[in-house]
């Protein structure tokens, strides 16, 4: 059984159809990306999966449930969570206290020693243990963006979306992200889905498979190689060679 399923899904916008009839199967494990052009309904697909939109048709199965209408923080403690390209931390909490609450809403009857010894974890799987004390309001924005990725995975979810994870990042950081990713597939089985705008070389190092949207369709799925080769892909991409 797959652990995620989306069976002819789509979601109009007036007379705008985002995402339109796209079914998609991810499973335990899996390390997808998700590219397309502007307007091709990639932020779309992440906010039905993630709740923040119900579509107008189609249905989205996860780990067995039907959550096609299941409302976002309903999600979550089900084992689905994504990353925001804005995060909005507590503040005036500490780093390590900010991902110790992650860990605490993603798993039943957690107590606060055992929460932050699961911050210390992913703090350290993410490498920002030096900022554990800090506020987290006192953070760069890049920062932050490493704290909201060891803050989902403190949750301990079967799915983890991330949203544009590594835009703007330096090579080193981006090496960093890719490394967390496969670790945290490999070892603890975590399916990782990341939306990749802007950092077409950095996909060909994570995903094992792409899909590529195209004015709300999914235009191609496969291995990450064959679809950034795939004509169709490279013609979408203004006839340049994406890889
Ligand atoms: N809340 C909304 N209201 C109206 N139209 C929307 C809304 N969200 C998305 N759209 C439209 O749906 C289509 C798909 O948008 P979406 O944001 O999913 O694309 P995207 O692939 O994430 O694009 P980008 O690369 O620019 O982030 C676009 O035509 C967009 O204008
Ligand atoms: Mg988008």
């Amino acid at each position: 059984m797959p652990l995620l399923e989306l069976h002819r899904v789509t979601k109009r916008f007036g007379g705008i159809v985002a995402v339109d009839n796209v079914s998609l199967e991810i499973d335990e494990g899996d390390a997808i990306g998700i590219v397309g052009p502007n307007g091709s309904g990639k932020t779309t697909l992440y906010n039905l999966i993630s709740g923040v939109y119900f579509p107008d048709n189609g249905r989205i199965i996860f780990d067995g449930k039907d959550i096609t209408f299941l409302p976002a923080h309903e999600r979550t403690p089900l084992g689905l969570a994504r990353t925001f390209q804005i995060p909005r931390p507590f503040g005036s909490a500490s780093v390590r206290e900010n991902v110790a609450i992650g860990a605490m809403f993603g798993r039943a009857k957690l107590d606060v020693e055992s929460a932050l010894d699961i911050a210390d974890h992913y703090l350290s799987i993410v490498g920002i243990e030096k900022l554990a004390e800090k506020e987290a309001k006192l953070l760069t924005p890049l920062e932050k963006r490493f704290m909201e990725l060891a803050r989902a995975l403190a949750m301990k979810p079967k799915l983890l979306l991330l949203d544009e994870v590594m835009a703007g990042m330096n090579p080193a950081d981006v090496d960093r992200i890719i490394e967390v990713i496969r670790r945290v597939k490999d070892e603890e089985r975590i399916a990782v889905v990341s939306m990749v705008e802007h950092l077409m070389h950095a996909i060909t190092r994570f995903a094992e498979r792409v899909v590529v949207m195209h004015q709300g369709k999914k235009l191609v799925e496969g291995k990450t190689l064959d679809v950034l080769n795939d004509p169709r892909v490279v013609e979408i991409y203004l006839g340049k060679r994406v890889v």
